[in-house]
């Protein structure tokens, strides 16, 4: 994880990389640092967030330099202190280095290195790489470009890295491996960062780095990209930019996160729009509508994804498995790429990230591809390395997420997953037109019911005021909204720190019975449709042993209502499609939940945005 900026041309750099690196905390905020050359190479990096590192640079250092690099980090070698903090210095002062990923050859490295006199100030694999780069330069009197491709030659790992030379401070040299990197183009002026945010009020302009890459960045030549291994020419392949300066502030709410609650109405119009023609019932999205056969043909199809992607992957088995009657097997990705898994060219891998860079999920997708199967990507981030990676794909469309804890993302993976299992299923004719007709109407419909269900903020915070010390929490679905009772319990506890599970409501009586009594609030998606009269006899057994009941009912329930404590109204909608609705109370349960214990929402801790280290 962690996010790296880096910035050389005439504005001021500091302001810049700042700027930017507060843009990129998502991706890691337990320390931050920054390196500015104005003559004089200019450092200052603290534990903690930027904001902080922003005190200590008022007091510690002045510069009007205009390269410079800068580091937000989620720590992975090494505790989070100030030592540890990047930007990490050579011995001899005089090369710096952000870096994103990890070195997994880092110790034996470092041992080489201590052996011919290398000193090691902090705990990172980050100071032995460029320590590395820094051996390898002095040894044959390089400059800086080739010495990091060579160096980079002998790692073995992960990394984006911008690394600067007081020697040349004109450059900055830029690479990639498994890690994102983008470079912003502007006029005489570029920017390095790990996704464009920090650079979007500057330049539209960007080249993404494909993995094995990297760029020698200065004023004063155009820009020169290479392949680390061999060191043949890239051509550089300047993209237009899809995201804008509004879509990345808060606009007016507490938090990015329900701000981005509050956008699913839009986003999933849009991820509709344009794929989804109700009145002349059509679905088409020309990811499937290029590689129709091979879901046709497919044996089986597998899902591969993490945290709540692979809960929106559960969602779209019971949806795909229904709708289409094609077998489908959900995995983790992490599980899946270690477990010598059995595939063949006739399956379909599905592989779901919002990010686009998770590393698990990109391992899982590098086997499948290699043992044949094809790839078909659901990401959110656009030119992402699983969307470039995968054969073909599918955006959600649903804008940047930056609250760390996923809410739109989900909603908008679920909307994806759900037209390609009505498409796969008009082609093999296993719904009947009428239905097929039906659940296009309805999709259609589910803007205006999340916007209905958003309503519900009111009762959520009641009910967040009521349970805000709870120390365990227990989530309860059958069928669709299984999947939603694991990720209602999910976002809990990333945000509020509340212990919570998610359950199939049947399994409670297998083991989790046991933990209810008076102090235990069980939440329980009952929606009228599907299995209604078995969840209303689950509800029954927890409240005959005295568990306080939060039940989202379809609206106008009378049932249910009897028996719960507390009941929150929703919009009534076909079972398939619930999932849709049902997650929104949710979403804002968990989050005022969370404020009211004076959680960090946006930057739960130990979290970070993007996880590209396995
Ligand atoms: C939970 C959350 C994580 C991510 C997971 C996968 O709120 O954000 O569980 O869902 O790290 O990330 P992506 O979808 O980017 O692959």
């Amino acid at each position: 994880m962690c996010g790296i900026v880096g910035y050389i041309g005439h504005r001021e750099a500091y302001p810049v990389v700042i700027k930017g690196l507060k843009r990129l905390e998502y991706r890691g905020y337990d320390s931050a640092g920054v390196m500015v050359y104005d003559g004089a190479l200019k450092l200052c990096k603290t534990k903690g967030k930027v904001v902080g590192l922003e005190e200590r640079a008022l007091k510690e250092i002045t510069t009007s330099g205009t390269i410079g690099i800068g580091h937000t980090r989620w720590a992975t070698h090494g505790v989070p202190n100030d030592v540890n903090s990047h930007p990490h210095l050579s011995n001899s002062g005089e090369l710096a280095i952000v870096h994103n990923g990890i070195i997994e050859n880092y110790a034996p490295l470092k041992e080489e290195l201590v052996k011919r006199g290398y000193v090691f100030h902090s705990d990172t694999d980050t100071e032995v790489l460029v320590n590395l780069i820094e051996e390898v330069q002095k040894k044959e009197n390089l400059k800086l470009g080739k010495a990091v491709q060579l160096a980079l030659n002998q790692v073995v790992g992960a990394y984006a890295i911008a690394v600067f030379d007081k020697k040349n401070p004109v450059e900055i040299v830029a690479a990639r491996l498994g890690s994102p990197l983008a470079i912003g183009v502007g006029e005489e002026e570029y920017f390095i960062a790990s996704d464009a945010s920090p650079f979007i009020e500057y330049t539209s302009n960007a080249v993404y780095l494909e993995d094995g890459e990297m760029a020698n960045i200065s004023l004063r030549k155009p820009i020169k990209i290479r392949k680390i291994k061999d060191d043949s020419l890239v051509d550089p392949y300047i993209q237009e930019l899809q995201m804008n300066l509004e879509q990345i502030e808060k606009g007016g709410f507490d938090h990015f996160m329900l701000k981005e609650i509050f956008e699913q109405p839009s986003v999933i119009k849009d991820t509709y729009r344009g794929r989804l023609h109700a009145d002349k019932g059509i679905i088409q999205m020309s990811g499937i509508e290029d590689n129709l056969e091979k879901f046709l043909n497919a044996d089986r199809i597998i899902i591969v994804a993490c945290g709540t992607s692979w809960h929106a992957g559960l969602v779209a088995e019971y949806i795909i498995e229904e709708f289409a009657r094609i077998s489908v097997e959900v995995e983790y990705a992490s599980e899946f790429r270690y477990r010598n898994p059995i595939i063949n060219s006739k399956d379909v891998v599905i592989a779901i990230s919002q990010s686009g860079e998770t590393a698990d999920t990109m391992a899982a997708i590098k086997l499948a591809k290699e043992q044949g199967a094809f790839v078909f990507g659901v990401c959110n981030v656009v030119g992402s390395s699983i969307s470039r990676e995968s054969h073909a794909g599918a955006y959600t469309h649903a804008g940047p997420e930056i609250g760390v804890a996923s809410t739109k993302a989900f909603t908008t993976q679920i909307t994806v997953l759900t037209m390609l299992a009505l498409r796969l299923a008009k082609a093999k004719g296993t719904l009947t037109h009428s239905d097929f007709h039906r659940y296009l109407l309805e999709l259609e419909l589910i803007p205006e019911k999340v916007k209905e269900a958003l309503g519900t903020i009111e009762r959520a915070k009641e009910i967040a005021a009521a349970f805000k010390d709870a120390p365990n929490c227990l989530y309860l679905g059958r069928g669709y909204n299984f999947p939603v009772a694991l990720e209602g319990a999910l976002k809990l506890k990333e945000i509020s720190y509340i212990h919570a599970e998610g359950y199939p409501a049947a399994e409670m009586k297998h083991g989790p019975i046991a933990l209810i009594d008076e102090q235990m609030p069980v939440v329980v998606i009952a929606p009228k449709q599907g299995h209604y009269d078995k969840i209303v006899s689950n509800i029954q057994e927890i409240k005959s042993r005295s568990g306080k009941i939060i039940a989202v009912v379809t609206k106008g329930d009378t049932q249910v209502r009897e028996l719960a404590d507390y009941v929150i109204e929703i919009p009534e909608t076909s079972d398939a499609l619930s999932p849709l609705i049902t997650t929104i109370p949710l979403q804002l349960l968990s989050y005022y939940i969370a404020v009211y214990r004076d959680c960090n929402v946006d930057q739960p801790r130990n979290l970070a945005k993007s996880v590209t280290v396995e």
